[in-house]
Parts: C-alpha cells; structure tokens; sequence
C-alpha cells in the first residue's frame, strides 16, 4: 500500500520523517525522496540483516540525512530524543511510519526458522542476538500455555491437540527444526485438514513467531507513546497485518483521537484490487493513520 501511505504522510522538503520497521527500505526509499533537499530520515529495525541492506539501498538518494539504528520500534521515543539532540533538532517527527510484521527475505530464509516449507533450526527470533527461540519456548511452556499462544495468537481450531503432540513428543525428544514442529501439527490435525489450499501449519507457525517475538505486547501503548513524537500536523501511519495488531492500532487511535489528534483514516484502508494481482500476500494489509493538530 505504498501509494496509500505516501499520500497521507506529509513528505515535503525539509520534514523529518521516521521509519519505525525499515526492512528493505521500500517505503524508506520512496519517502527520502520526497523530502529532498534538507530532509532527514530515521529508520529503525530490529534485524541486523535488514538494516545493511536497507542502508545499501539508500544510498545515493541526494539532499536527505539517513540514519539507521538497530532498534525495537518500542524504543522509538529515545532513539529518536538522542538522534535529534545530536542534530540540534526537535525531538518530533513530521511523518512516521509503522509498517508490522516481517519480510519475504526474512520468511524466505530457512536459517531463521520462520516458514515451514524449509527445513531449518526451530528459531524464529527477529533479533538473534537476544530472546528466546522458539524451541527452547516450545520445549518449556506447559500444554495450556502453548494451546493458548496457538488459539490466541493463530485462531487455531486445533490448539489442543497440536499442544498436546508437541509436549508427548518433546518427552522423548526435544523439537529442533521447523520440520518436528510440522509433523507435530500434521500428526495432531484430522488428515483432511492436509488436503487443505492453506497449509495445517500456516496458524501455528504464525502463532509461535508472534509469541517468540512479542509482537504484540503493548502494542497499543506503544502506538501511542509513538504518536506523541509527532510534530503538529505531523502523522503516523499503521500497517498491520494481523487482526491483534490492527485492534492495538484502532484502539490506540480512538483514545489519541480524544486527547489533540485527528484520525484521517477513518475506516481502515486495504488494497486494491490492483495492487492484490500484482502482490497477493498483501491481502491481510490494513492501514490506519491519525495526525497530530496543530497549535492554534
Ligand atoms: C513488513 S516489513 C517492512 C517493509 C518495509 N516497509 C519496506 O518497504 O521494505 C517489517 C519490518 O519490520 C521489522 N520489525 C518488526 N517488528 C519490529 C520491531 N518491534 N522493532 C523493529 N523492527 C521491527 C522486521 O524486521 C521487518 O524488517
């Protein structure tokens, strides 16, 4: 929803602007360019992986100060207060972006463990070089906790049984791979779930990465504290792509929408038709916006 976003935000020259989930720097890219000449741009990720790229990516954009920060978007406020008190600026944003979720590059890698159509080591984490992966978490949860992560985070109908596969036959031998996680589900699941369009382990692969990531705790809080660096007249703009995260989004907006912000978005955006042939995996996309009023 890249034409959406940049029509909301106010990309104009000399505006700084935030990118709280970089990832390959799509939206970045689009964005710097429209605030050349004077304009600064902030772009945080917590993948190490997806910050260099993003940064080769750009490159050579003329007229625009980049600067990338391996960071959790919930550190946002700080990040941007020290960035800006080096640049003797003010510690607001004229746009930010929160795009949520993860990347093909990052689904596509079977190193990390997201998807289950290769076989890799049972990780998940977004930032390896913190937290718990997702074997470890699925080898330690009680039978009620894992059911509770898959209801709660994957909608699976499921739950009970897959969690309860999962903790037998850990007892014998502890899940390492994505590959233990997919037999747990497909021996847990009725075999005609397995004739399916959408694979029997799609929820509680999405599930486990949510809960080993966190993704959405305080996720509403967090919007909000994110809306408060805005400079007035300043806007933020919410990608989701879950229904957990486009709650936190919508609730966080009505309560911002009583105490000096405007939502411009009143009824979340999704994609076009067009935009679905050419990008399918889009399909879950929601976008919310809300910006700050100005001082009279
Ligand atoms: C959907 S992608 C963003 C795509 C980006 N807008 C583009 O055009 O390329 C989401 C990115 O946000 C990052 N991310 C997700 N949660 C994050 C968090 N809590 N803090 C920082 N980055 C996060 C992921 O690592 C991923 O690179």
């Amino acid at each position: 929803m890249l034409m959406e976003v940049l029509s909301v935000l106010p990309l104009r020259p000399g505006a700084a602007v935030v990118d709280g989930t970089l990832g390959l720097a799509g939206h970045a890219r689009e964005m710097a360019k429209r605030i050349a000449p004077g304009g600064w741009i902030l772009g945080l990720d917590w993948d190490e992986e997806m910050l260099k790229e993003a940064g080769s990516r750009l490159e050579g954009i003329e007229g625009v100060e980049t600067t990338l920060r391996k960071a959790d978007y919930r550190e946002l406020p700080e990040v941007l207060s020290q960035e800006a008190a080096l640049r003797h600026r003010a510690a607001q944003a004229d746009a930010i972006l929160l795009d949520f979720g993860l990347n093909s590059a990052q689904i596509d890698d079977p190193n990390r463990g997201i998807s289950f159509r290769e076989d890799g080591p049972l990780d998940m984490r977004m930032d390896r070089s913190k937290g718990e992966s997702a074997s470890s978490l699925l080898n330690r949860l009680s039978p009620i906790e894992i059911e509770r992560i898959l209801e709660e985070y994957g909608d699976e109908n499921w739950a009970k049984r897959i969690a309860q596969v999962i903790v037998d036959r850990r007892k014998n031998k502890p899940l390492r791979t994505t590959q233990d996680l997919v037999d747990c589900v497909l021996a847990a699941v009725p075999p005609s779930m397995r004739e399916k369009r959408i694979h029997p382990a799609t929820r509680t692969f999405q599930a486990v990465r949510i809960a080993v990531n966190h993704e959405l705790d305080d996720l509403q809080e967090t919007i909000e504290s994110i809306a408060n660096m805005l400079a007035p007249d300043g806007v933020l703009c919410v990608l989701s792509y879950h229904s957990g995260e486009d709650r936190a989004a919508k609730r966080a907006m009505r309560d911002l929408a009583k105490i000096g912000f405007d939502e411009i978005i009143k009824k979340p955006l999704v994609p076009t038709p067009e935009e679905l042939a050419v990008n399918p995996k889009s399909r879950s996309a929601k976008l919310r916006a809300i910006r700050r009023q100005s001082i009279s």
